[in-house]
């Protein structure tokens, strides 16, 4: 029995070593954090996916022009790289053998051709299931009780991300959905991350990591300010529960689709990259204005995202309206955002004390917005902020 498990031991390893050059070693040290075995995930995803902007309207020539525009416009560069496909992708019915099959009209030349055509861009392709019997808007086939079977389609096809969804999901605890489809993949001989999007409905930080590489803290976001800042705050509970590997997920970004202020979404930028949340774009990137373009690519803002420290940063003060959101980072660094939510113009102030630091410590201030840096500075950031504004800081001790 025992050379039996071992024999299995080994066969899985390098099957995922095959699939994603993930070394013994390295997997190793994720079993004995508890992380998922897959090796992904050390930093939070960066990508775009297509829900937000295109719902059910998705078909192969939106996705390739989308992973052209991901080059071109020089986002691919700066670190984002998974082209996701959400809901509606799928055939309404699996095939004979009970294989998932891509709508043959919207994706005619297939998932494969289309993740071969992201991979020689450089980038890596995200599909979506459910983990119920049938998927949430497009309804079509979900993978519960298909587990295996369609991790092994995607893995066939290349594929590099599975976004798992919950609706029809017949009562059935997550708790025993989502470990299927953790399972299948590891065993499906390709490094697929994994992301869970339970809604939050058994608060996953507490179980999920073993299991996902990220899951959902929130019901789904939408296009405005009370929705994006109940998102940050549903998700800002869990921040202790977020490192490397393992990921809380407040929802992708509205970024650039149209219905929040400048500053609104700039807020929303800033909160996410702190939070160390998937960076997963939700706008059109094919047709994606300056100011748009200004705030998804800003390098100081995603380097806070991706250090590799990978603490998520949370709300440590809150005076009313005015809030004051901080983490460390690598080399004994601290990432700010002072923030005013209120609807006037107002100074937010972070002490030291607030923030973690010692009284004496005099530190340089990087304003990650402004691209602007002051030296010297003593026992307190403060600054005027216009109605729903913030400011993004990182502070050097000196
Ligand atoms: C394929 O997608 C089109 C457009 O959304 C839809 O009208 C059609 O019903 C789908 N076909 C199948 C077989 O799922
Ligand atoms: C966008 O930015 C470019 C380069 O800075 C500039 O030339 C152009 O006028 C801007 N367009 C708009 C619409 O702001």
């Amino acid at each position: 029995m025992a050379v039996v498990l071992a024999f299995l031991c080994i066969f899985v390893l390098s099957i995922n070593a095959r699939g994603g050059g993930v070394t013994a070693a390295r997997l190793q040290t994720h079993l004995s954090a508890n992380l998922l075995a897959n090796g992904l995930g050390q930093t939070p995803p960066m990508g775009w996916n297509s829900w937000n902007h295109f719902n059910c309207h998705i078909e192969e020539k939106l996705i390739m022009e989308t992973a052209d525009a991901m080059v071109s416009t020089g986002l691919a560069a700066i670190g984002y790289e998974y082209i996701n496909l959400d809901d509606c992708w799928a055939q309404l019915h699996r095939d004979s053998q009970g294989n998932l099959l891509p709508n043959a009209s919207t994706f005619p030349s297939g998932i494969k051709a289309l993740a071969n055509y992201v991979h020689d861009k450089g980038l890596k392709l995200g599909i979506y299931s459910d983990a119920g019997t049938r998927t949430c808007k497009g309804t079509m086939p979900g993978s519960l009780g298909h587990e295996e079977q369609d991790a092994k389609t995607f893995a066939s096809w290349g594929i590099d991300y599975l976004k798992y969804d919950n609706c029809n999901n017949h009562g059935i605890s997550p708790k025993k959905r989502y470990p299927k489809m953790s399972e299948a993949l590891l065993n499906s001989g390709r490094a697929i991350f994994f992301s869970l999007c339970e809604w939050g409905q058994e608060d996953p930080a507490t179980w999920a990591a073993g299991i996902g590489n990220s899951w959902r803290t929130t019901s789904d976001i939408k296009d405005n300010w009370k929705s994006m800042t109940s998102r940050a705050d549903e998700n800002d509970k869990w921040a202790s529960y977020a490192g490397p590997g393992g990921w809380n997920d407040p929802d992708m970004l509205e970024v650039g689709n149209g219905a929040m202020k400048t500053e609104e979404y700039r807020a929303h930028f800033s909160i996410w990259a702190l939070a160390k949340a998937p960076l997963l774009i939700g706008c059109d990137i094919r047709a994606m204005n300056n100011v748009t373009f200004e705030l998804l690519s800003n390098k100081e803002v995603i380097a806070v995202n991706q250090d590799k420290l990978g603490v998520q940063g949370k709300k440590v003060k809150k005076d009313g309206d005015l809030e004051v959101w901080a983490g460390p980072l690598s080399d004994g660094k601290i990432a700010v955002v002072l923030w005013n939510r209120g609807p006037t113009e107002a100074t937010v102030t972070a002490y030291w004390s607030d923030i973690g630091l010692e009284s004496a410590t005099v530190v340089s201030a990087r304003d990650l917005w402004e691209h602007s840096t002051q030296a010297s500075m003593k026992g307190q950031l403060s600054t005027n902020l216009k109605p729903h504004a913030c400011r993004m800081y990182v502070l050097t001790p000196q």
